[in-house]
């Protein structure tokens, strides 16, 4: 427990540097206050102070933090030690700045812009464990072992800093002495560190207030879980329980203590925070969302977690489904529940077998007989056809079954298998008929991208 006796509050600095008027003052964001201790040190001091007056939309997030009111300074997460490979250079020149007070060589430390998994770990050592084993940590040596844009270079660097990476990650580097562009600024989820440390907290909690209200909400998942091959946000907006929440949303408790969240107490429907990560009956809160799962419903061909080959999981999927339902029966019953993965699990049958094991034979069929090239992925149509139909609408059936969508299991989902699938095979019988060579597309555009396995993640 901190005491609160020998604080002092600086509200008045705020008022002072009286050259800026009174206009901009006003300008300044209002829950300003923050008691700085006393036995917080000169240099923690001296960015609290620069930074209210340099960023003050910074600075006030910061301040309503829960760190800030544990006396968690700026310097504890921004440490850094002269020899790091990411300490900034630059700002080694603030202080030798002569209008500012703390802008001095009194005050000089090392820092670093970028606060890794790592550095959270000193304080947060469970979370930052459970995240280390998670796909979403180690999402780089995933989608490097198995994804063919990157390893037939089917779109370019460029395609993939502003696309790919910003959601997976980027491997950080230094260029000219400061953070290389091409890599930064980034918080994908599996993002390389200098450290060695896997992704970037901030994928959900943002800086600076890294509060739990905001990654318990479906928008915080949203930002990446969304669009023709993961639609989960949408998935969920159109769920009962995303009604729920869109009605009932503003009366949930999103505030509760980390770990206390309780179905029926502090909200009535469920979010995606709820169902992979938070805490639920005798279910403990998991930063790693590969547990509750009992299938590989994004891959080709559905299979358990454990026989994942690129990233097994260390589950088994009986105990993970246990877990999942434990959070449904907080508010519904064994029946309900039980049926509701009578369905899914149906429909994962039914997706395999009738659609994906089929296609994927066809696919090896026009290959062996050498009527499709197998050199590069995407540049003859019937790839395009077989990667949307397990990528796009085959996941979509999947995932609408498992969160309860029925236009995205059927409409998005089924429906457009059916259409695909009849499509892909009669073009398939007809090379084979012919014995025809595909149409190779020789202008597939910006097949540039560098198929190098990163070193950092492939030693
Ligand atoms: C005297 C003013 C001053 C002090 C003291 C100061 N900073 Fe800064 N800092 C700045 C300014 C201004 C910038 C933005 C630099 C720019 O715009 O070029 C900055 C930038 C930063 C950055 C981003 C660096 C980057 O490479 O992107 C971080 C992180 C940071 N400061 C943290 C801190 C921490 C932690 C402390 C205390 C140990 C601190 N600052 C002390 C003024 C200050
Ligand atoms: C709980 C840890 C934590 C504390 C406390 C903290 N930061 Fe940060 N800060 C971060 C993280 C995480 C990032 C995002 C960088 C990343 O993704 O690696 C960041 C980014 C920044 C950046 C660069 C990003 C930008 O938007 O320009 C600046 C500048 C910065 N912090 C300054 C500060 C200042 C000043 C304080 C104190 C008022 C502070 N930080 C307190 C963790 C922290
Ligand atoms: C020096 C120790 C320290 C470091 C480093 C630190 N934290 Fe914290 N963090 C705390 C403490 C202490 C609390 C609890 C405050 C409380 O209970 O009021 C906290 C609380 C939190 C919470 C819960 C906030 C809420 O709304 O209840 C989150 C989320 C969090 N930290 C994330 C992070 C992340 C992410 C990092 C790294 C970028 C980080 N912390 C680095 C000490 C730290
Ligand atoms: C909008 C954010 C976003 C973008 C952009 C994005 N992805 Fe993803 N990716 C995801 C999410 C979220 C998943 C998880 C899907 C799931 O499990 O339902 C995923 C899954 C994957 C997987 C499957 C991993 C597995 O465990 O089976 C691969 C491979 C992949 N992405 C590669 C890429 C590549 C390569 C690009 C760019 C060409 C890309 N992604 C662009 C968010 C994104
Ligand atoms: C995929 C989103 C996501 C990422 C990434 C994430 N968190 Fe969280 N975090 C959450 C959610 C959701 C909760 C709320 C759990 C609950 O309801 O109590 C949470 C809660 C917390 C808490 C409060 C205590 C607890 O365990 O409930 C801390 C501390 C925390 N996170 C730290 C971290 C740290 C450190 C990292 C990086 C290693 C991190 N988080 C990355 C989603 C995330
Ligand atoms: C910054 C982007 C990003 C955010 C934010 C994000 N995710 Fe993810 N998520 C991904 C990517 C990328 C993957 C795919 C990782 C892989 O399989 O390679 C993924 C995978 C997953 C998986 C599948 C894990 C598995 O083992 O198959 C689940 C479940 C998941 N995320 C849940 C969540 C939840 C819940 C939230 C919000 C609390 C969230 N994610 C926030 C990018 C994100
Ligand atoms: C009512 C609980 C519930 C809610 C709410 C929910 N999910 Fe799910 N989710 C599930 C279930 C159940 C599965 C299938 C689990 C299994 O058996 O593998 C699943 C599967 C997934 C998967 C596929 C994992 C894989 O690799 O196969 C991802 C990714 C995912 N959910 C993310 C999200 C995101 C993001 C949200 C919010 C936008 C969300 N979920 C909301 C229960 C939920
Ligand atoms: C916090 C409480 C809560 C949790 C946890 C929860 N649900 Fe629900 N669920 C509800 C409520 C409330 C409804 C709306 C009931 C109604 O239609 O009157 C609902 C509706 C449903 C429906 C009906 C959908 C429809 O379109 O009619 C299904 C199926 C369902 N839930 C399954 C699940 C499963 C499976 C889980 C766990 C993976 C789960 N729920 C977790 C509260 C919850």
């Amino acid at each position: 427990m901190k005491k609160y006796a020998f604080i002092f509050t600086l509200t008045c600095l705020l008022a002072c540097g009286s050259v800026v008027g009174d206009a901009l003052a006003q300008n300044l964001p209002k829950a300003k206050e923050f008691r700085i201790e006393r036995s917080m040190p000169k240099e923690a001091i001296a960015c609290i102070e620069c930074h209210k007056a340099e960023h003050p939309g910074l600075f006030a997030d910061w301040a309503k933090s829960r760190h800030a009111s544990a006396n968690i300074t700026c310097y504890d997460c921004h440490k850094a030690e002269g020899f790091d490979p990411d300490v900034s250079n630059e700002h080694f020149k603030q202080y030798q700045r002569s209008d500012h007070k703390y802008g001095t060589k009194e005050f000089k430390v090392p820092i670093a812009a970028v606060v890794t998994p790592k550095d959270c770990s000193r304080c947060h050592p469970d979370e930052a464990k459970q995240y280390s084993q998670s796909k979403h940590a180690n999402t780089m040596e995933i989608i490097w072992k198995i994804d063919p844009w990157l390893n037939n270079g089917m779109n370019s660097d460029f395609e993939r800093a502003t696309g790919c990476f910003h959601c997976h990650g980027t491997v950080l580097k230094m260029k000219d002495n400061v953070l290389d562009p091409e890599t930064w600024p980034n918080v994908g989820v599996g993002r390389i560190n200098f450290d060695g440390s896997k992704g970037s907290c901030t994928s959900c909690h943002t800086r600076h207030r890294f509060s739990v209200m905001e990654a318990r909400k479906p928008g915080a998942c949203g930002q990446c879980h969304l669009g023709p091959d993961h639609p989960q946000i949408e998935i969920y907006m159109e769920s009962k329980h995303g009604d729920i929440y869109t009605a009932h949303g503003d009366e949930y408790n999103w505030n509760a203590a980390p770990g206390t969240w309780t179905p029926g107490v502090d909200f009535r429907g469920p979010t995606c925070a709820s169902c992979h990560m938070s805490g639920s009956g005798t279910v403990l809160t998991s930063h790693d969302v590969t547990e509750r799962l009992a299938w590989e419903t994004q891959a080709p061909l559905t299979i358990r977690p454990e026989n994942f080959k690129p990233f097994p999981a260390k589950t088994n999927w009986q105990t993970e489904r246990d877990k999942m339902k434990e959070v449904c029966k907080q508010c519904h019953g064994k029946v309900w529940v039980d049926d509701h993965f009578v369905k899914l699990d149906q429909n994962v049958e039914e997706y395999n077998e009738v659609y994906f094991k089929p296609a994927k034979k066809m696919l090896d069929e026009l290959y062996e007989k050498e009527l499709l090239d197998k050199t590069k992925f995407f540049d003859e149509r019937l790839e395009v056809e077989y990667y949307e139909l397990w990528h796009h609408e085959g996941r979509r059936a999947r995932f609408g079954a498992a969160m309860m969508a029925p236009d995205y299991a059927w409409w998005h989902g089924f429906y457009e298998c059916k259409k695909r699938y009849a499509n892909f095979m009669e073009e398939a019988r007809e090379l084979i008929q012919h014995n025809k060579k595909a149409y190779k597309a020789e202008d597939w555009p910006n097949a540039t991208g560098n198929t190098t396995k990163p070193k950092e993640v492939f030693p």
